[in-house]
C-alpha cells in the first residue's frame, strides 16, 4: 500500500532552507553553503518539530542553525515555526543524523545538541539507539576545539550509557551535569523541546550534560 505523505511536497515552501537530499554530494553542498565564509554553525540531531532550534536561534549566538531530522512533518513544522517567529537562519536537512561524519568538515561545527533521542527501551530494540561510541567519534571529529555537545533525556539508563561513552573519550570533558535539570542551576538557560514538554507534564526528571571538545 502506498501512503502519500503531504509533507513531502509542503517542504518545498521553504526553498534554500530545507533539503531532502538524493545523494551525499547534495547534502554536503547544502552544509557547505551554510558554513561558507566562516559562518558559525550549531546543529541539532533529531531536531523534531523545531521548538529548540527556534529558541536557540532567537539567542543569536551562532550565525546559522541546522536541524537534522528524518520525519517530513517535523522538518516542515520547524521551518513553519521559524517563519512565524521571524527567524531566518534556520536550516533543515532531512537526513540520517548518524551519518554526520560524512557531512561536516573536521572541527567545523560549534555545537551539537541531542534532545530526547528515542530510547528504544526493549532489550531487543536497544541496538537502534543512535548514540554509540562510533557516533561520538563523528561528533568529536566535527566539533570545533572548545565547541560543545549538549544532551538531554528523561531516560536515565540511556543517559548513563551515554555518559559512560563520553567519559571514556579523552577528547571530551564533561562541563555541566545534572540528573535533575529542573532542580539545578542549569535550568535558567534551558530551552524546552516538544518531547520535554510532554515528559515534564508526566513529572519526569530530565538528565542533562554539556561536554566540551578538548584540544587533541
Ligand atoms: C523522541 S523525538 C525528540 C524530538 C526533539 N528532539 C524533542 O526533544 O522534542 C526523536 C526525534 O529524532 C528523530 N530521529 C530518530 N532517529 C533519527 C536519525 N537517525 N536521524 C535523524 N533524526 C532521527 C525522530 O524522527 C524524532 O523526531
Amino acid at each position: 500500500m502506498i501512503v502519500n505523505n503531504p509533507y513531502i511536497n509542503l517542504i518545498d515552501r521553504f526553498p534554500g532552507h530545507i533539503l531532502n537530499p538524493s545523494s551525499l554530494f547534495e547534502a554536503k553542498a547544502f552544509v557547505q553553503q551554510i558554513t561558507a565564509r566562516g559562518k558559525k554553525l550549531a546543529v541539532e540531531l533529531g531536531s523534531g518539530a523545531g521548538n529548540f532550534l527556534v529558541g536557540l536561534a532567537q539567542r543569536q549566538i551562532e550565525d546559522n542553525y541546522l536541524g537534522i531530522e528524518l520525519r517530513y512533518k517535523r522538518c516542515f513544522r520547524t521551518l513553519q515555526k521559524a517563519q512565524i517567529h521571524g527567524v531566518n537562519n534556520i536550516y533543515v536537512l532531512r537526513y540520517n543524523c548518524t551519518l554526520i561524519g560524512e557531512l561536516f568538515a573536521p572541527t567545523s561545527v560549534r555545537a551539537f545538541y541531542l534532545n530526547f533521542p528515542d530510547p528504544w527501551e526493549k532489550r531487543r530494540q536497544k541496538k537502534n539507539r543512535i548514540f554509540s561510541a562510533a557516533f561520538l567519534q563523528s561528533i568529536a571529529c566535527c566539533l570545533e576545539i572548545n565547541g560543545h555537545l549538549q544532551i538531554k533525556t528523561d531516560h536515565r539508563e540511556y543517559f548513563e550509557q551515554i555518559l559512560d561513552i563520553i567519559e571514556s573519550d579523552k577528547r571530551l570533558k564533561i562541563r555541566e551535569l545534572s540528573f535533575d535539570l529542573y532542580n539545578s542551576l542549569y535550568l535558567e538557560n534551558n530551552i524546552r523541546t516538544e518531547f520535554e514538554g510532554m515528559y515534564r507534564n508526566e513529572g519526569a526528571a530530565v538528565n542533562y550534560l554539556v561536554a566540551e571538545r578538548m584540544p587533541d
